[in-house]
């Protein structure tokens, strides 16, 4: 009879880590680096072409190590070999999670029901070159003979996050000639607004869904068909403007879409795990497809650090843990993305998708309610542009908050001394958030500028800083496609891990349907007759009858 493996929070594991936050309760990371400067260089790891910095963490060799053995007990390293060979580690659908085979370089077999899976996507991304390479070229043109100028990308959540954050990362490395626009909400006004600076003779349409039942995407794809019918006044065109991507060619073909013309993705690829399949098209077509082969490259030697390095050197891994540490042990509600970077200013809403759809669980495997927090809400923004905004909460609000600062070494843009004055806040802000302001410092400073001690009594109190605020400072040497595919492929091994921890199913995303279904519910209600009913509410009721008087119906 084997022991029953205790519930996380029962673990020994698990209860060591807590009684090492009792231990650090009432310290502080200033106080840490005082007893040990050499800790900035002790907690420095590199891979995969990333380099973290993770000294400013409230972290001890004895919690470090710690954490580590909470990663073993979960048997971290068995379920690491398993998300890699293909098992169907999306437990509730049953499939695989398998999107490092998307950036295999072809140089292994991964047999999924009895088909070699990395032999298909070699396949797919040879057609995906041959389709770049005809656009490119100007081989392949508009149905009036006029080259292809533009590239509408109508999709949404990972079959739109992904290639819009790394089209604009990867801006330096763009083909000349060929704009790329995105549209995903089901607002009008997107669509309306990308049609009205686009030419129907120059611009190519690429619809981009896995399951092609996605209302947003569909309704999107049928008003720019129609605006593209109605203003070539050539239908049969539309073959020739309009690709998908899609793992249910049958509906693509239903759409009115050429069979020719679909590009496959597979069930075990996730839609927030999709932007290194055709999904990606959108990517090929504005860098071309020998950096959409390097972004490639560059997630696969993440994918290798993952695989091959020891747990406590191996960057998904400590990254994953110290959100275990914040978000479990310390008790934080939120996880911020600093990128201190322009090209990576979407960063931070792709992996709100990433992170939140896949942590995003109140339930494990099988199906039982947890009893501690799983995913935290991830947010950001661009850096130095959040010191204007949020960091004030950041800095003496009253909650932890860890943080990811993410930061190239050289610029693309060299000019004047910018990149050195953006390095400067950024280094700024980590050590503000570490080390603080204390009430002392605070009148020392205000007795400096002469103020009397009456009005230093007053204020200095609302000029401490508590500090404390642990971070990271990840970095690389430039804004490439290898690191840009390094960096997003980190942040997917690092919610995987924080997912073998909780126990869940990364891989689903059940909670999303209730909503659609509902808007599938109401919508009749809003354009049809007025018909009072069944399963809704006063205030839906009420809102409803808003909506119909305003706009005449
Ligand atoms: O938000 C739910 C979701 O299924 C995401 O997981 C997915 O990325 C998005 O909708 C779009 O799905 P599809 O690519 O099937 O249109």
């Amino acid at each position: 009879m084997t022991t029953p493996t205790p519930a996380l929070t029962q673990k020994p594991e698990w209860k060591e880590l807590e009684a090492c936050r009792e231990r650090l309760q009432h310290s502080t990371m200033k106080a840490l680096f005082a007893d040990d400067p050499a800790r900035a260089q002790r907690y420095f790891v590199e891979g995969a072409g990333l380099s973290l910095d993770f000294s400013r963490n409230r972290l001890t060799d004895e919690v470090l190590s710690g954490l580590m053995a909470l990663a073993r007990s979960c048997k971290l390293e068995d379920r690491r070999a398993a998300l890699l060979r293909g098992d169907k580690v999306n437990v509730t659908e049953n499939r695989p999670a398998l999107h490092t085979a998307l950036r295999n370089p072809g140089t292994d077999t991964i047999m999924i029901d009895g088909v070699d899976v990395i032999a298909e996507v070699g396949a797919t991304l040879a057609r995906m070159e041959t389709f770049v390479q005809e656009v490119l070229s100007h081989s392949r043109c508009g149905y009036t003979g006029k080259v292809f100028t533009d590239v509408v990308s109508i999709g949404i959540g990972g079959s739109f996050l992904g290639p819009k954050l790394v089209t604009e990362a990867l801006q330096p490395f763009r083909a000349p000639g060929l704009r790329c626009h995105y549209v995903a909400n089901i607002d009008g006004t997107e669509i309306c607004e990308t049609l009205a600076t686009v030419d129907p003779e120059t611009t190519l349409f690429l619809v981009q869904s896995k399951s092609f039942g996605t209302r947003e995407t569909l309704e999107n794809s049928k008003v720019a068909r129609q605006w593209f019918i109605d203003r070539s006044g050539n239908k049969q065109a539309v073959a020739n403007h309009f690709i998908a991507v899609t793992a249910n060619p049958a509906a693509a073909k239903e759409f009115g879409i050429d069979p020719a013309n679909v590009f496959p993705m597979w069930d075990w690829v996730g839609g927030r795990y999709s932007l290194w399949s055709a999904i990606g098209l959108p990517i090929a077509l504005t860098v071309g497809m020998e950096n959409f082969r390097a972004l490639l490259a560059g997630a696969h030697a993440m994918d290798k650090h993952f695989r091959d390095t020891p747990l406590e050197k191996n960057l998904p891994v400590i990254m994953a843990m110290l959100g275990i540490w914040y978000s479990n042990i310390w008790g934080a509600e939120t996880h911020a993305i600093l990128p201190y970077d322009h090209y990576l200013r979407s960063l931070p809403a792709h992996l709100q998708q990433l992170d939140m759809e896949s942590s995003g669980k109140r339930v494990n495997q099988h199906g039982e309610a947890l009893e501690y927090n799983s995913g935290p809400v991830i947010w950001g923004g661009v850096g130095a542009n959040g010191q204007h905004a949020y960091h004030q909460l950041i800095h003496q609000g009253t909650r932890l908050i860890p943080a990811d600062f993410i930061i190239p070494l050289q610029t693309h843009n060299p000019v004047a001394t910018h990149h050195a004055d953006l390095f400067a806040n950024c280094l700024a802000q980590s050590r503000a958030m570490m080390t603080g302001k204390t009430l002392e410092e605070a009148r020392a400073e205000l007795a400096a500028s002469g103020m009397n001690e009456a009005d230093i009594a007053k204020l200095a109190p609302h000029k401490v800083i508590p500090g404390n605020q642990p971070s990271n400072m990840l970095m690389m040497k430039k804004v490439t496609p290898e690191t840009v595919g390094a960096l997003i492929a980190l942040y997917e091994h690092r919610t995987f891990v924080q997912g073998v921890i909780w126990d869940i199913d990364s891989f689903d995303q059940w909670g999303v349907e209730l909503g659609k279904k509902l808007g599938e519910n109401i919508l009749p209600k809003l354009l049809g007759p007025a018909k009072s009913d069944d399963a809704s509410d006063s205030t839906t009721d009420n809102l409803v009858a808003l909506f119909r008087s305003a706009n005449g119906l």
